[in-house]
């Protein structure tokens, strides 16, 4: 059974079939979907699927890129929206320097903020991390105090940086770019993080394994990932399944 610890379902790559598509999903061996937020209107077009659709939760939050026009306003109702029963995460947040806007200290700000509303509510905390592994990281070894429980999405450091997570008790969420013919650094880092530590996630529509790479990505695609990581860990794909479903259902439903 499938556990797709990261989606975007309220992306518009869905619009023309998202129900049909989700209704399917119990049958297709998906059992439970983490749509997370990435701006305030897809948080509240999260909510939406998670109020619909019983195996759907929600992370709630904005992405780095989308911080620009944040405000208190904002992180305010973000707070009371993490009451909602559904509402097991915040994210995803973080930093994201490929991109030159919003510039690094408005990101900063925004990721420090939806820190602390994270250790206020005790919710787990979802990372988007991109060209920005040192700032990142000194960031959350900075607050790593709260005691949440945090994953670094689409992780796509070296093993260096996944030692110094792992020595915080990170997670790491691993998708289709692990199936790349390029993912050689992935791999290493994969080969040294402990399969406890790895829950497995789409980030659909992006990022859609081979041999899909480069369409509309879904849950049910995990099985190539599954596969990929059977190999490198040298264990069946039914291990990979069993443990990682484990692991995503520590990270998001044990309570603190
Ligand atoms: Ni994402």
């Amino acid at each position: 059974m499938i556990f797709d610890t990261h989606t975007h379902y309220d992306d518009e790559a869905f619009d023309r079939d998202r129900d049909e598509l989700l209704r399917g999903m119990s049958e297709d061996g998906v059992e439970f979907i983490v749509n997370v937020g990435a701006s305030i209107d897809s948080t509240r077009k999260t909510l939406e699927l998670a109020r619909k659709y019983s195996f759907i939760y929600a992370a709630i939050g904005v992405h780095p890129s989308e911080t620009g026009g944040m405000t208190r306003e904002d992180l305010s109702w973000l707070k009371e929206r993490a009451a909602e029963p559904k509402v097991v995460a915040i994210g995803e947040i973080g930093l994201d320097y490929y991109w030159s806007d919003p510039d690094k200290a408005i990101q900063k700000k925004w990721f420090e903020e939806q820190l602390q509303l994270a250790g206020e509510t005790g919710l787990p905390i979802i990372v988007h991390s991109r060209d920005a592994a040192q700032d990142t990281l000194e960031i959350l070894k900075g607050w790593q105090s709260k005691k949440t429980r945090g994953v670094i999405h689409c992780f796509s450091y070296t093993r260096e940086m996944a030692r110094e997570y792992l020595n915080m008790d990170y997670y790491f969420g691993i998708g289709g770019v692990l199936t790349f013919k390029n993912a050689k650094k992935l791999i290493e880092a994969v080969e040294y993080i402990p399969m406890n530590r790895i829950l497995l996630e789409t980030d659909c529509p992006y990022l859609a394994p081979e041999p899909y790479r480069g369409k509309r990505n879904q849950s049910t695609y995990i099985d190539f990932v599954a596969e990929r990581l059977a190999e490198i860990k040298k264990i069946s794909k039914e291990e990979v399944f069993t443990i990682t479903m484990e692991n995503a259902k520590e990270f998001y439903f044990r309570k603190q």
